[in-house]
Order: C-alpha cells, then structure tokens, then sequence
C-alpha cells in the first residue's frame, strides 16, 4: 500500500560540504571557533577525528554545537596514525590539499566504496605544487601524501567540474606562498570560496568569457569564526520529492540552504510542474536559505539542460525517482561524473528502479525515465531480492522515497551509509507517515 500524506514541518540537518569546511577552517584558525547546526553525520566526524590527529582540538557542547581550537595555518601537526576517512570523498580530496603545503607525511585510507573512486584528479593538481604521493592502483586509496614545504604557487584550469577539486587546490594555497590561482569553467559549489574569505583570507573570484577565475593568496592568517550552518539542500531534495510524489502531501521543510550553486534540483522540479514555495527567504552563515512549502503535484517529463548538472550533483538519483512518477519521458544527459560517486549512480539507481517496476533506461551518460503518470510503482516484492546500494547514502535514501509510492514498497539491502549524510533520516521519515 502507498504511504498517505505527508504533512506537517521538518527542519533539515546542516550541509554535509559547509560542516566540513567549518571543521577544517576552524581548525586552521588560532583561537576558537563556534560553529552550530553542524551535521554530525560519520563524514563530518572523519573530517573531524582527522583534524584532531593533525593537532587541532574539538568539543561537542550541544546537539550541533561545536566549538574548535585551530593550530594555525602552516602548524599542522605529523599525524600519528593512517588518516581514516570512512566512505568520505570530501574529506579525503580536501585534507589531500591541505596535507599538501604541510611538512606531513601521512597515509588515507578508506571503506570499499571510497577506495573505488579516483584520486587522480586531486594528485594530479597537487604534484605540480610539489607534494609527491604513493597510491593504489589507478590513483586510488589507501594512498601516502607527502607534503611540499615550501609548495609552489600553480594556475590551474579545472579539467572536469568538482567543487572538491578546486577546493583542494584552494587550501593547499592557503599554506603556499604567492597566489594559487584556480579557473573553473563550469561554476561548482562556492561554499570554500566564501567561508575562506568569511575567516579573513585574501580570495578573489574574477569572472572572464564565462570562467570563474579563483585566486588564493597563501601563507594565510585565518580569524576564528562564529558559524551557523545553514541546512543541507541535498537532504532536502528527498523530502521535497517525497511530498511532491505523495498523494496529499503539504510539507513544509524548515532551513534549506539555496545558494544558487547548489539549489538546481529545485528548479528542475518546478520545470516539471512541482509546487515549492519558498517562505521566510533569510541568509544564514552567509548563505542563502528559505523554509520550503511543498505540495503535491501532478509532475511532467522534461529534458533536463545539462548545463544545470553540477548545481545539482548529488540529487540526480532522487531526480530519477520523481521521474519515475512523472507524466511522460525524462531525459537527464551529461551526468558522467554520477559514475564516480559513492557509486556509479547511473547504474545503480537505473537497476534499483527497474526492480521496484520503474521504467528507466540507463544510457553513457545519463538516464531515460518514463514515467508511471502518477501511478503507483509496483515494488520490490516480486523482484529476486532487495535493491543493493553499494554502500551509498544516496540510494538508500532515495529508493525509500520510491518506496513511499509503491504497491509493495522497496525493500533496500543496507540502510548504514544514511549516517554518513543524514543519521536522521529514517526517524524524520517515520514521524511523517500516518
Ligand atoms: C562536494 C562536492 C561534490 C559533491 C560532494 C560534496 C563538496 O563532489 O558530489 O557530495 O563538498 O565539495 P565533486 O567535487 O566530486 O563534484
């Protein structure tokens, strides 16, 4: 049986890539920062317990609320121990950056999804500023960083559009002396540039014919901060589409985060006809954020512009599953880098859908979905056995909204990797369903 409405008020945990940086800036800073609305999800802990073996301190004072003591920049310590980042691509691609222009010597090591995906893409970068590395096959972890001290300066043009590739490159220029420049053809999440110059570092975006040129001046001195971080959009999206998707359902969803980098999977569904209204538009920890009334809506397939992508990243499979339930065809092209997440996310989400009974057809680079015109999906009963998430936050997640408007329901083989993001997720879930 479909769930029944949704209805009521949610308030989503901190952003995942904010609560990072504010560990890590804060960790950087000499002094004490405050930060609150933290997410305390296992990737921001990684993130946390690294900057912690490198010399920083830390202290959880409420829900949310954390305090850290920063060594300084260029005062990081040797860590003692291999540096475990979990299932944490962001922190491993920005503390290899960090690593990078300190006199540290240090091995990262992951789990099994993150020792799939590449690291290539930060080596590469961070090589030219002189740190040497020793990785697994292919560019993979678990891998060795040696720091350059002093690094060199580089201009660099992104070679494929990750907000973590660049963000690397930045905070290693933090330690570097002269400037480190990084050109970004295609804009990517700007959450480093404006919490860096937010802690006083001396950063300029420069826009030129349609590039975004960054430059970092090195050798830093970062103020402590007090920080509020704003919700995580990218949690959001599966509520938002959960209550799009839900016969009757009116949400509203409190503290959403919508810098324009990031807040593409709204405007996609408003494409597709989904009624999201943004209330109470404020900023919060120099971001902008709203609360979101969400409703029910009859969606439609659209082609989605691939020039929207990187501003939406990570929300693609719960995309696919609002797709799933549209009147007509969705076709989503240029999502090569979904491939390299946690998991291929095309190949994954295009066999999860398929077993609850979706129609979708996975192509090189993107998905072809037709949709049920709002009828119930059949669900996973029939099918050999439950969907396999690979270890990915995001499947699970998003194949329990499917689940919400199926038949039999979705049975998900692993629910774990929804700590890593969003440990709240199942609760604020169960709360909703009458
Ligand atoms: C992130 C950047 C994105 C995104 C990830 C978080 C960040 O990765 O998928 O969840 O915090 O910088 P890429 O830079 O690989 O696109």
């Amino acid at each position: 049986m479909p769930a029944g409405p949704l209805r009521g008020t949610i308030r989503v945990p901190g952003d995942k890539s904010i609560s990072h940086r504010s560990i890590m800036l804060g960790a950087l800073a000499v002094g004490e920062t405050r930060v609150s609305g933290l997410l305390e999800g296992e990737d921001v802990l990684a993130t946390a317990a690294a900057m912690r073996a490198m010399g920083a301190s830390g202290e959880r004072v409420g829900e949310g609320e954390w305090r850290v003591h920063g060594v300084g920049v260029g005062a990081l310590l040797q860590p003692e121990a291999p540096l475990d980042m979990g299932n944490s691509g962001t922190s491993t691609r920005l503390l290899m950056g960090l690593v990078s222009s300190h006199a540290i010597e240090t091995r990262f090591f992951g789990d099994a999804s993150l020792s799939k995906r590449p690291m290539g893409r930060v080596i590469e970068p961070l090589s030219l500023m002189g740190a040497a590395f020793d990785a697994s096959e292919g560019g993979r972890l678990p891998l060795t960083v040696r720091g350059a001290r002093p690094a060199v300066p580089i201009e660099y043009r992104l070679p494929v559009a990750s907000a973590q590739v660049k963000s690397a490159i930045l905070l290693a220029g933090l330690n570097t002396p002269g400037i480190t420049t990084v050109i970004e053809p295609v804009p990517t999440r700007d959450h480093s540039e404006r919490m860096l110059r937010g802690f006083g570092a001396e950063l300029e975006v420069e826009e030129v014919a349609g590039e975004r040129i960054i430059r970092i001046r090195g050798e830093a001195e970062l103020t402590p901060q007090t920080i509020e971080v704003p919700g995580d959009p990218s949690s959001a999206a599966f509520f938002i589409v959960a209550a799009l998707i839900v016969p009757g359902s009116e949400l509203l969803i409190q503290n959403v985060g919508l810098n324009p980098t990031r807040a593409g999977i709204v405007h996609v569904l408003r494409q597709m006809g989904g009624d999201i209204t943004e209330v109470n538009p404020r900023e919060v920890g120099g971001e902008p954020v709203a609360d979101l009334l969400v409703k029910h809506s009859a969606l439609t397939g659209i082609e989605v512009d691939p020039a929207i992508v990187p501003s939406m990243v990570d929300e693609f499979p719960v995309l696919f599953v609002a797709a799933s339930l549209a009147d007509g065809t969705t076709t989503c092209t240029g999502l090569e880098e979904l491939r390299v997440k946690e998991s291929d996310r095309i190949s994954v989400m295009a066999e999860a859908l398929t077993l609850a009974g979706a129609r979708v057809r996975e192509t090189e680079d993107g998905m072809v979905i037709e949709g049920s015109g709002g009828q119930p999906l059949p669900g996973s009963a029939d099918a050999d056995g439950p969907v396999a998430t690979h270890l990915d936050h995001r499947i699970a997640m998003s194949m329990a909204v499917a689940g919400l408007v199926s038949r039999d329901g979705v049975l998900v083989d692993d629910t774990r990797p929804i700590a890593t993001s969003f440990p709240v997720f199942e609760a604020l879930l169960e709360g909703l369903i009458p």
